[in-house]
């Protein structure tokens, strides 16, 4: 499947309306982008400009108005939420701005949710590790309701981690966090970039975030412009984009 190399997202004439009363909303203008397998990619922009109505779309967690949104070749746009899921258990992660912890499992239940429903082996080991790794060993089988915002942050990140995603979507990932936990979480997400040839896509508004990622696009008011500094596409490290396809749900090494 060297093909991906190529591009893992695809996305063309991505357009995104919605009826708010009898009027019409533009949230997304016509937009195009193409990110290259084993890539990392920030999207900055002000608040409101779009950024998180872009990433639910680019992770297939919700419907584009009009264009095409392919994910590892499959057209998402095309698919209704039952087949949207399952290319997210196989090939995404997901870090939500509002984390979206579910509240009556503890940190360690959240952490393994994803591995279980993908039905991958070691999913407590594993999650137990994680857990570990973002600095929360002793938390383990404590709620969401007692973990303060960084920490439910860091479970968020940890399950996001579980299923070796192919594709890490990212919205605000270092938000909640001080800026040694923040620097400690950024290194895991790069590690798992340089490990695993994990494609980043990162919504931030920290710009040392930022310019850790190989390229920046800019939301405004739903446009989206790629930045001045912008490496080119084709430059990208050949070596994590193959090794991203060769390595699927069966390695079992660890993230970080
Ligand atoms: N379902 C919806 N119905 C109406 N308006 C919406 C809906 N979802 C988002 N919006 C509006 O679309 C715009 C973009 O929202 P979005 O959440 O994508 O912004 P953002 O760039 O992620 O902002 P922030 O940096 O504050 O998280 C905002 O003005 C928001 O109010
Ligand atoms: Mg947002």
């Amino acid at each position: 499947m060297h093909v991906n190399s190529e591009s893992i997202l695809s996305v063309s004439s991505l357009t995104k309306s919605v009826q708010v009363e009898d009027k019409t909303l533009t949230l997304l203008q016509p937009l195009n982008l193409r990110v290259a397998a084993g890539e990392s990619i920030a999207i900055v922009g002000s608040s409101g400009s779009g950024k998180t109505t872009l990433l639910s779309i680019l992770a297939g967690l919700d419907l584009p108005s009009s264009g095409e949104v392919y994910l590892k070749n499959q057209p998402l746009h095309q698919f209704n939420e039952e087949q949207r899921s399952q290319v997210r258990a196989q090939h995404v992660g997901f870090i939500f701005q509002q984390f979206l912890l579910i509240n009556s499992l503890t940190a360690l239940e959240n952490v393994m949710l994803p591995a279980e429903l993908a039905n991958l082996p070691d999913a407590q080991a594993r999650g137990e590790a994680l857990l570990e790794q973002v600095g929360l060993a002793d938390r383990l089988d404590h709620y969401p309701s007692q973990l303060s915002g960084g920490e439910q942050q860091r479970v968020a990140i940890a399950r996001a981690f579980i299923s070796k995603p192919d594709i890490l979507f990212a919205d605000e990932p270092t938000g909640n966090l001080d800026s040694k936990t923040g620097q400690h979480i950024t290194d895991l997400i790069f590690d798992l970039n340089a490990k695993e040839g994990t494609t980043l896509v990162l919504v931030t508004h920290d710009p040392k975030l930022a310019a850790r990622c190989q390229r920046q696009v800019e939301m405004d008011s739903g446009i989206l412009n790629e930045k001045a500094n912008a490496v080119v596409t084709e430059n990208v490290d050949v070596e994590s984009a193959s090794a991203n396809d060769v390595t699927p749900e069966t390695s079992t090494s660890q993230v970080g």
